[in-house]
C-alpha cells in the first residue's frame, strides 16, 4: 500500500517525538511544509541550569532527527537532510526533505533498517541495574558501526585509568550539582507531577536506590522510587560519544549517532542510560574533554549493558509540537 504523503510525515514525526531528551524536555518543533520538515531548536525548553548553551538539547534533537530518518526508510523513503542551513537562524537545526516515491537508484528498506525503526518505540532510558554480564565484541561492532554511519564515533571505555577518572569525575560532579539549589529546583520541576502530563521524568522511571556504594553513579533525582534498594552491577561499560569536531552542527550529529546507536544496543537486548552529569559542570566538562582529546571531542556518555524492560514515558503529541503551513510557503 502507498502511504500519502501526510502519513509518511505524521509518521516520521511520530517517530521523532520518541527521541530520549534531557529530563524529557522535548526541545524540539516541527515547522511542516509540502515534502520538507524543517526542525527547530525550541528554547523555552532548553535547561537554563544543566544546559545553558543547549548542548544537551541539540543532542535530543540530533536524536529525533535520526528517527525522522530511520522511520522514513522503512517506509521506502528518503529524508534528504540539510544540516544547520541558515548561518543567520542557528536554531534552525536541519531540513528534511522527503523524497518521492523511492528516489532513483534508492533500494527498499533492509531488514536492519526495519529492525532500528521498531526499536523507537522499544528504547527506554534503563535506570535500573544490570546483569553483570560482558557486552560482546560482536554487540560492540554493531553499535560502532551504527554511530559511524551517523557521522560520530563511539569509545568503549572498560576498567582502566581512563574508566576510574570518569567514575571519580561523575562522582564530583553529582556533589557539585547537588549543592547548586538552582539546579534541585530545575530537577524538582522536570521530576513527577499529574500522571496526564507529557514531558519531563515521571517517578516510576527512577531506578531503586543502590544497596551499597555504586561504583558509577546515576544521577540523583532527589526523590525514590518506592522500589526495595538493589545491587547494581559492579563495572558497566562506558561508552563515549565523540565526533571529529566542536560546534552546535557537532552535536546534532552526536545526537544522531547517539540514536543510532542506542537503537541498536535496543535491538541486539542492550539497555541503556546516561551518565551527564560531569558535562553540566563546565570545569569537570573540561577534565572529560581532555581525556578523550586523542579521540576527537566528546559530548556523552552511556552506560551499556543487559537490563530487564523498563516502562514508557510520556510524549507531547506531534500535533502539539508541529506547524504546518497552508500556503506551501512554510509556517
Ligand atoms: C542528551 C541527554 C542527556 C541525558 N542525561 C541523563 C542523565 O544524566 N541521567 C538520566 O538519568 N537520564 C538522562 N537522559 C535520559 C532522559 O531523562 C530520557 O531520555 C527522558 O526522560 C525520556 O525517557 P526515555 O529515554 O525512556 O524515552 C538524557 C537524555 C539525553 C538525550
Amino acid at each position: 500500500m502507498i502511504a500519502s504523503q501526510t502519513s509518511v510525515t505524521t509518521l516520521a514525526l511520530a517517530a521523532a517525538v520518541r527521541a530520549p531528551s534531557p529530563f524529557n524536555t522535548q526541545p524540539w518543533h516541527f515547522d511542516v511544509a509540502g515534502d520538507r520538515i524543517e526542525l527547530r531548536l525550541d528554547r523555552a525548553r532548553v535547561l537554563e541550569v544543566a544546559d545553558p548553551d543547549a548542548r544537551e538539547a541539540r543532542l535530543a534533537c540530533g536524536a529525533a532527527l535520526c528517527n525522522v530518518r530511520i522511520q522514513l526508510r522503512a517506509l521506502d523513503r528518503v529524508g534528504l537532510v540539510d544540516l544547520m542551513p541558515n548561518r543567520d537562524d542557528p536554531d534552525l537545526l536541519a531540513v528534511v526533505r522527503i523524497a518521492g516515491e523511492r528516489i532513483a537508484g534508492e533500494r527498499p528498506a533492509t531488514d536492519s533498517e526495519r529492525k532500528l525503526a521498531d526499536a523507537i518505540s522499544k528504547r527506554h532510558t534503563n535506570r535500573h541495574p544490570f546483569l553483570d554480564r560482558p557486552v560482546s565484541a560482536s554487540a560492540r561492532a554493531t553499535l560502532a558501526s551504527a554511530a559511524r554511519a551517523e557521522g560520530a564515533r563511539l569509545v568503549f571505555v572498560d576498567a582502566s585509568e581512563r574508566y576510574d577518572l570518569l567514575v571519580d569525575l561523575i562522582r564530583k560532579a553529582e556533589q557539585r550539582l547537588d549543592t547548586n539549589e538552582a539546579y534541585r529546583q530545575e530537577v524538582r520541576y522536570w521530576l513527577g507531577g499529574p500522571v496526564d502530563r507529557h514531558d519531563g521524568v515521571p517517578i516510576d522511571a527512577i531506578g531503586p536506590e543502590p544497596v551499597d556504594d555504586q561504583l558509577v553513579r546515576l544521577r540523583s533525582f532527589y526523590r525514590t522510587n518506592p522500589l526495595p534498594a538493589r545491587r547494581f552491577e559492579q563495572q558497566p561499560l562506558l561508552v563515549a560519544v565523540v565526533t571529529a569536531g566542536t560546534s552546535p552542527r557537532y552535536d546534532v550529529i552526536a545526537g544522531a549517532g547517539m540514536q543510532r546507536a542506542l537503537l541498536a544496543a535496543c535491538s541486539l537486548g542492550l539497555s541503556a542510560s546516561f551518565l551527564s552529569q560531569p558535562f553540566e559542570v563546565p570545569d569537570i566538562r573540561d577534565e572529560v574533554t581532555r581525556a578523550f582529546a586523542s579521540d576527537g571531542h566528546v559530548h556523552t556518555l552511556l552506560r551499556i549493558g543487559y537490563g530487564y524492560p523498563v516502562g514508557v514515558t510520556p510524549r507531547r503529541s506531534v500535533g502539539e509540537v508541529t506547524s504546518t503551513a497552508t500556503n506551501g510557503h512554510g509556517a
